[in-house]
């Protein structure tokens, strides 16, 4: 059993120019869209995380071969084309922590003609696959065991698979994505309606030439997409993650005297709420150096300490491009002063830990009055000198890389004697993250 960190100091101010890791969701789309396309593709900086590395090693199972040059920093994919995996008898899957592993990588298997096992860790167990079940078997996919809404389930695909009209009301990008994918192996036109979420998808399927129509309709996108076209192999720089940018923009909001640049980061307008919340809140977040990367946004972001965090009534139509962010925003809104108000993220119960209650819970620990509205809400009364003095003790969250993470930030900043377990949980998603804090930022951490 790894041992779990202490951290009984407060970081020292700092002025700093740092490099966050790649792109999660980057990362793991770069490498399902190479393993579909014609050719040799490559990525420099895809993100070397266990989510990521799962994929990796799902794609070699299906005879992708795949070349990850640590040292140079870029990995090769060396694609066979459209439904070219192949398929041994008694395969089994693992997609680990890895929801979007899972969702995006299913509808790639849907033309399998072998019945394939998908398991996952105890996290991913409990996700919900219905959202990815349903489509897909509209597509023409069959999953046993029958009426199973999660993790194990065994796919067998279809030789006779037919486009769908669906409507996707969660706003989740997981869902879209794994209707998107599944489209191209079928033929004719897939139509989807869904509630706006993070757009990488439909921004790569613009950049490969796949055709894709989108249209704006009231609060809705709709978006078609013609299957069955061949893929160019392609090269991609992958921008380093926004949302492990957030911790380290929180940490120097929270910090005294203290600056920090994060060099390159991907802020696309779908993806990048944290920044809109955190301004609106009294941050003074500015982008520099903005550029245009294949359709994604990139910009170096400046980040200065702040003395004066006011609450939010944040609106929901900002939820999902900050939905991995929320925990790290709780821990901003429980500094700022008055009552901060956050409202129909029940989403965020569903991701790898019950992470509203987990934000809940961790605030009321450090003695910061907040309720939770229903399944969906939470109020926060912010202490702007919040100072924390006791001992505090994190455990048994399943894991959860962004509480784990959060839980550091907190202690990093407010004080107090800190013991948080299973620190290796930040492999999945940003495993720097310690050496950043440590090496560069020069923070006190017992590892
Ligand atoms: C992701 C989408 C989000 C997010 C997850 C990554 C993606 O999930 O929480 O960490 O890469 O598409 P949902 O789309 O289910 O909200």
């Amino acid at each position: 059993m790894p041992k779990p960190i202490i951290i009984n100091n407060t970081i020292k101010k700092f002025d700093k120019k740092i490099k966050i890791e790649g792109d999660k969701s980057l990362s793991i789309r770069f490498a399902l869209l190479a393993s579909q396309a014609m050719g040799k593709s490559k990525a420099y900086n895809l993100l070397k995380s266990e989510d990521v590395i799962s994929t990796i090693n799902c794609l070699k199972k299906l005879g992708v071969k795949i070349q990850w040059n640590k040292k140079k920093n870029y990995c090769e994919i060396n694609g066979n084309g459209l439904d070219s995996y192949v398929y041994k008898k008694n395969l089994t899957l693992n997609g680990n922590n890895s929801a979007t592993c899972v969702r995006l990588l299913t509808s790639l298997l849907i033309g399998s003609p072998e019945k394939i096992k998908i398991i996952g860790d105890r996290s991913l167990k409990k996700r919900d696959m219905k959202r990815i079940i349903d489509p897909l078997t509209e597509f023409g996919a069959t999953f046993y065991p029958k009426n199973k809404n999660n993790l194990p389930f065994h796919i067998k695909g279809s030789n006779y698979l037919t486009p769908i009209n669906y409507v996707e009301l969660k706003g989740s990008s997981q869902c879209k994505s794994s209707v998107m994918l599944a489209a191209l192996l079928t033929n004719g036109e897939t139509k989807l309606k869904c509630k706006p979420s993070r757009n990488h998808t439909e921004l790569l399927f613009k950049y490969l030439k796949i055709p894709i129509k989108i249209k704006k309709i009231k609060n809705f996108e709709i978006i078609k997409i013609k299957g069955r076209q061949n893929i160019k192999a392609f090269n991609y720089n992958i921008p380093s993650d926004i949302s492990s940018s957030a911790f380290f923009i929180v940490l120097t909001l929270l910090s005294n005297n203290s600056k920090l640049i994060l060099e390159n980061v991907g802020v696309n307008k779908s993806r990048a709420g944290v920044i809109n919340i955190l301004n609106k809140m009294g941050a003074k977040i500015v982008l520099k150096n903005k550029k245009n990367y294949k359709g994604e946004e990139i910009a170096d972001i400046h980040v200065r300490s702040s003395k004066s965090l006011k609450s939010i009534n944040c609106s929901s139509k900002l939820n999902t491009s900050a939905i991995d962010e929320f925990l790290i925003i709780f821990l901003a809104a429980a500094k700022a002063k008055g009552v901060s108000y956050f409202k129909n993220l029940e989403e965020l119960n569903k991701k790898e830990s019950r992470r509203l209650d987990w934000g809940s819970k961790i605030l009321r620990m450090m003695g910061v009055k907040n309720k939770l509205i229903g399944n969906h809400g939470i109020k926060i009364w912010g202490q702007p000198n919040l100072k924390l003095n006791n001992k505090y003790e994190i455990k048994n969250y399943l894991r959860d890389h962004r509480v784990m993470a959060m839980s550091t930030i907190a202690a990093l900043t407010l004080g107090g004697k800190w013991k948080i377990h299973n620190p290796e949980s930040i492999k999945t998603s940003f495993p720097s993250f310690f050496k950043i804090l440590q090496k560069d930022l020069g923070s006190k951490i017992n590892i």
